[in-house]
């Protein structure tokens, strides 16, 4: 046993202190947000790419490859740049010390929105200096509060939409716990009510804009009774505002079951949750779309979004000599919300057909990840041929009859 003097107890009350402080102080600042960006008043839109660690930068060049494809007029006329950024990588952030190195940072400020490859993050013990996710800072940095995450599997009725609170919870002080004696390890847990506000209040805004008739906010309020208590009653206020939307409440173990039962699943339709389940409930939703190589996801904040995959690095896939056969579908799905996002429409339908017909329904350039399947680079190939075709809407509406 630990015998310890108050003079520890005083050290962990100073730094207790510290946090609950800047706590209080970015709670009041969310409750003062700037208004949304609006992507349609820009002269031009810049687009940064970033191809991280891993198999990063082989899926985020056949992703450029795609978008240059469907933006190819609008680079043309000047209107859309895409630049690639340079240097997001495990041992520059290693070197540097820093989750987001200064000239990195001050690059992506020079662009409007990101799309982001995997970036490696290393964890406590692994021998890698314990620098923070470049994906968490990015996210802090902008303030980029809501997680949207996309699940679809036409063949079994499911089309789910993940809202996942992306800047709180068990994140926000994930590299700020203490170890109060070498015995006891404290982390902390913090949800504010304007920060579950407006990732609720994006949900069931989702869900009106898109006819969806039903919301599903998913917490442990039954257990960790402050914080997620918190999400669950804000939850129920703003419900009050969607008198035409349904809404239940879920705890996440058994929603998690339910999400593999096969019968009860297709119920569900936007599903709003705090961070660390939200981490978790979407990768066992993306598996279950063919796996998390297949699955985008959309960082979203009022002036800048990022958009990047839903999976790591996988540097398995690289020291086993495997990185040519991975899956951009992750990434180029997330180039279609970036384009959704910016308003570009009518190019985000086209690639989502384009997507859908490479990836689910004709997949003649089937990825299994191994040397039995097509490459990164075949499959960006037959996208960028399927988008190129003058065929593509009748193609993909005749799979929809079927
Ligand atoms: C994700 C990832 C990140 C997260 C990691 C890389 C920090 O798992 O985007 O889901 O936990 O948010
Ligand atoms: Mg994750």
């Amino acid at each position: 046993m630990t015998m310890s003097s108050d003079r520890t107890y005083d050290v962990a009350l100073e730094h207790f202190r510290k946090l609950l402080q800047e706590q209080v102080e970015r709670s009041d600042r969310i409750g003062k947000q700037a208004e949304w960006l609006d992507y349609s008043k820009l002269d031009k839109l810049v687009i940064g790419i970033i191809g991280g660690d891993g198999i990063g930068p082989i899926i985020a060049k056949e992703t450029k490859r795609v978008l240059e494809q469907a933006l190819s007029d609008r680079i043309r006329s000047g209107k859309v740049e895409i630049r690639e950024i340079t240097g997001l990588t495990i041992e520059n952030r290693i070197r540097q010390m820093k989750p987001l190195p200064d000239e990195i940072l001050a690059e992506i400020r020079k662009c409007n929105v990101l799309l982001k490859g995997p970036t490696t993050t290393p964890e406590e013990g692994s021998g890698m200096p314990n620098i923070e996710s470049a994906n968490i800072a990015i996210r802090k940095t902008f303030d980029l509060f809501a997680n949207v995450r996309p699940v679809k599997i036409p063949s079994q009725g499911i089309d789910w939409i993940f809202f996942r609170e992306n800047t709180e919870g068990e994140y926000v002080l994930g590299g700020k716990g203490l170890m109060v004696t070498p015995d006891v390890a404290i982390d902390f847990k913090v949800i504010t009510r304007p920060g579950a506000e407006r990732i609720i209040r994006l949900a069931f805004e989702h869900a009106r804009k898109t006819g969806r008739k039903k919301v599903t906010v998913v917490t442990k309020a039954n257990v960790i009774k402050k914080t997620d208590g918190l999400f669950l009653e804000t939850a129920k206020d703003v419900a009050k505002d969607f008198p035409e939307i349904k809404w239940d409440g879920w705890y996440v173990d058994v929603f998690t079951a339910k999400l593999i039962d096969e019968k009860r699943r297709r119920e569900f339709e936007v599903v709003v949750l705090p961070n660390l389940y939200g981490d978790i409930v979407t990768d066992e939703a993306a598996e279950l779309q063919g796996g998390v190589g297949t699955a985008g996801s959309a960082n979203i904040g009022t002036s800048f979004g990022m958009f990047e995959a839903i999976h790591g690095s996988a540097p398995r896939m690289i020291t086993e000599g495997r990185g040519q056969f991975a899956d951009p579908l992750s990434l180029m799905r997330a180039a279609v919300m970036l384009l959704e996002h910016v308003g570009m429409l009518d190019e985000s339908r086209k690639l989502a057909m384009a997507l859908d017909i490479c990836g689910i329904y004709d997949q003649k350039a089937k990825i299994t990840g191994r040397s039995d399947g097509a490459t990164a680079s075949q499959f960006g190939d037959y996208v960028i041929s399927t988008l190129s075709d003058p065929r593509l809407d009748a193609k993909w509406g005749s799979y929809q009859k079927n």
